[in-house]
């Protein structure tokens, strides 16, 4: 492939997987960015929060889907989520909010203000490009594919792992319940659910170190 051509990285898979940081690493092995779409249905939720606004409430939502500004930069690299010109990167990671990104992104509506921003994003510069539709979906013509996943448990663990280094405790049980009801609301939403596209690559973390799922997908970019 030319070096100098554009190509996106398309990453898939539930929560928890572990996609956003391998996606990170990738990118900064081979000098692209990560874009984390997640981010965006977790502004968009927390641009519901801050109206009052439930975030299953589809007909409130239809109504007030202009009036949440969204947009993303890269600064040093790194993505920052601007809800109404505010960096709400250090306001998007709790669980309200996860729960809220859960609800609202099985609205097609809100899924479609998303990709738009997702698409454009991804327009002018190489990127890693992560979430639950990007293969099937988002960027279906993507020259690399990839599927990332584990075992329910093993995702609780690692999110308690991720929120212990934060300073939270918290219940893995009750965790892996959450992760369950996301990933049942991923799966059986109507438009663009999470599944395996026919054409990209499994890779199943479970028993595999960052280090290990890094240089998988690694290996398959021939540049
Ligand atoms: O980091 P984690 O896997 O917990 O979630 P995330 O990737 O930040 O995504 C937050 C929520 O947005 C998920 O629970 C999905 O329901 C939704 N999402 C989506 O529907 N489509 C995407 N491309 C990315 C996220």
């Amino acid at each position: 492939m030319d070096k100098n051509k554009l190509y996106i990285i398309a990453v898939d898979g539930p929560a928890g997987a572990g996609k956003s940081t391998v996606c990170s690493d990738v990118a900064k092995k081979l000098g692209i960015l990560h874009l984390d779409t997640g981010a965006t249905y977790r502004t968009f939720a927390l641009g519901l929060i801050k109206k009052g606004i439930d975030a299953s409430d589809s007909d409130a939502i239809k109504n007030i889907l202009n009036d949440i500004n969204i947009s993303i930069e890269f600064e040093n690299n790194t993505q920052i989520m601007y809800l109404d010109g505010v960096n709400v990167n250090g306001m998007i990671r709790t669980n309200e909010v996860s729960a809220a990104a859960s609800a609202c992104a099985v609205i097609p509506e809100v899924r479609l203000k998303m990709v738009d921003l997702q698409r454009q994003t991804a327009q002018k510069i190489s990127m890693i490009v992560d979430g639950r539709d990007i293969c099937t979906y988002v960027f279906p013509d993507a020259p690399y594919k990839f599927y990332i996943t584990a075992d329910v448990s093993e995702r609780a663990k690692r999110r308690a792992a991720q929120l212990a280094e934060k300073g939270i405790v918290s219940d893995i049980e009750q965790l892996e319940k959450e992760i369950a009801a996301r990933d049942h609301n991923d799966m059986n939403r109507k438009m663009a659910p999470l599944r395996i596209a026919d054409d990209a690559v499994l890779i199943d973390t479970t028993h595999m170190t960052q280090k290990e799922v890094v240089d998988k997908v690694l290996s398959y970019i021939k540049l």
